[in-house]
């Protein structure tokens, strides 16, 4: 993954908006995010996560078959971020590459489009990105919005097998309930009616967890982790209860980056898988949700390489 450089807290917000460090904590969980520096932007922090991607899965840059990135705030509407990381990475040319526009349920789009293009072109290894410079789009003077979100990057590389547990739910319910307008003379800020989105993600993440078991045919019970976005720990507790599951097995690192859309499961990926919540063999959930509004869940299973990786 990558970091931004700037972190910021909920004490600096109060300085700017009406707001406390007592009510970010208590209604979103979040502690401090971190925004990009100057020298910094989607492009830097995807290339980082990208390039540490490709050394932990110890290939050659010639042994890409496709780049897929998750995006709403890269530097370019065209060309795309994935086709940028290609140029700068120097990736093969005879390969499909391309950005997702899912918002925050980004990545999990990107994993399964990436599994269909490998498929479909026989290739073997895809790299999938996440990344988000959220803080450009935040309107400061907006308090319902600009202490939720934040910057950075994730990317993994996925391989094809033959064997193994793969299965995923993907969904959309049109609705402008979260919207970034844009190209235009006027700067782009993010608008979210909060409440909306809140109601539709408690609906959609246990709906996509249980669309998951039985596709899986699998028990929350004997999955090992589970990564929702990040968005809001609120969020994430309420559809523990909801699905009567084991808050432990709910990754939470919202307190320290924030909402960073299409990064944040990435982002959690990445922990998880450089610490010793997980080993060889074991089953994990990602399920993202947001703009859109789209919904996605998948099931994976840890390779081989985790203990070489971390
Ligand atoms: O990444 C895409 C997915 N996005 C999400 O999943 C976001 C989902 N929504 C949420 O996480 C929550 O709805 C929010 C964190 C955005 C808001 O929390 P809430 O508990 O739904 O608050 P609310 O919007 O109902 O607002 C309650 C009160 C309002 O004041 P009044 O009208 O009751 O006087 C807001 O103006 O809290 C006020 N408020 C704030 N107060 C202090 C809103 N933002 C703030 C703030 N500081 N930053």
């Amino acid at each position: 993954m990558a970091k931004a450089k700037r972190c910021i807290t909920n004490d600096e917000f109060e300085k700017i908006v009406d707001t406390s460090n007592e009510w970010i904590v208590s209604r979103t969980g979040i502690k401090e995010r971190r925004f990009c520096g100057d020298d910094e932007n989607a492009f830097t922090l995807a290339m980082e996560a990208a390039q540490k991607a490709i050394e932990s899965a110890r290939l050659e840059i010639n042994q890409i078959d496709c780049i897929v990135c998750g995006t709403i705030s890269g530097e370019y509407i065209t060309p795309s971020m994935a086709c940028i990381i290609q140029r700068e990475l120097g990736i093969r040319e005879d390969i499909p590459v391309l950005d997702i526009n899912a918002a925050c349920s980004g990545f999990v789009y990107g994993l399964e489009v990436a599994r269909g293009l490998l498929n479909s072109t026989n290739g073997t290894y895809g790299l999938v990105i996440g990344c988000e410079h959220l803080s450009k789009l935040l309107e400061m003077t907006d308090r319902n919005t600009c202490v939720l979100f934040g910057d950075g990057a994730g990317a993994a590389v996925i391989q094809t097998v033959d064997e193994g547990v793969y299965e995923s739910v993907l969904g959309a319910r049109g609705g402008y309930e979260i919207a970034v307008e844009g190209p235009g003379p006027k700067k782009s800020t993010i608008k979210m009616d909060g409440k909306a989105v809140f109601r539709f993600a408690v609906e959609a993440i246990p709906k996509c967890l249980m669309r998951l078991q039985e596709k899986g045919n699998i028990s929350l019970d004997e999955v090992d982790m589970v990564i929702c976005h990040q968005a809001n720990a609120r969020i994430i507790d309420h559809c523990v209860r909801k699905l009567k599951s084991n808050p432990e097995k709910f990754y939470k690192n919202m307190d320290r980056f924030g909402n960073t859309s299409a990064a944040s499961i990435p982002m959690a990926l990445d922990e998880i898988v450089k610490s010793s919540k997980v080993k060889c063999g074991d089953t994990l959930m990602l399920v993202g949700f947001g703009g859109g509004l789209t919904w996605a869940g998948t099931l994976i299973r840890i390779g081989e390489k985790h203990e070489e990786i971390k």
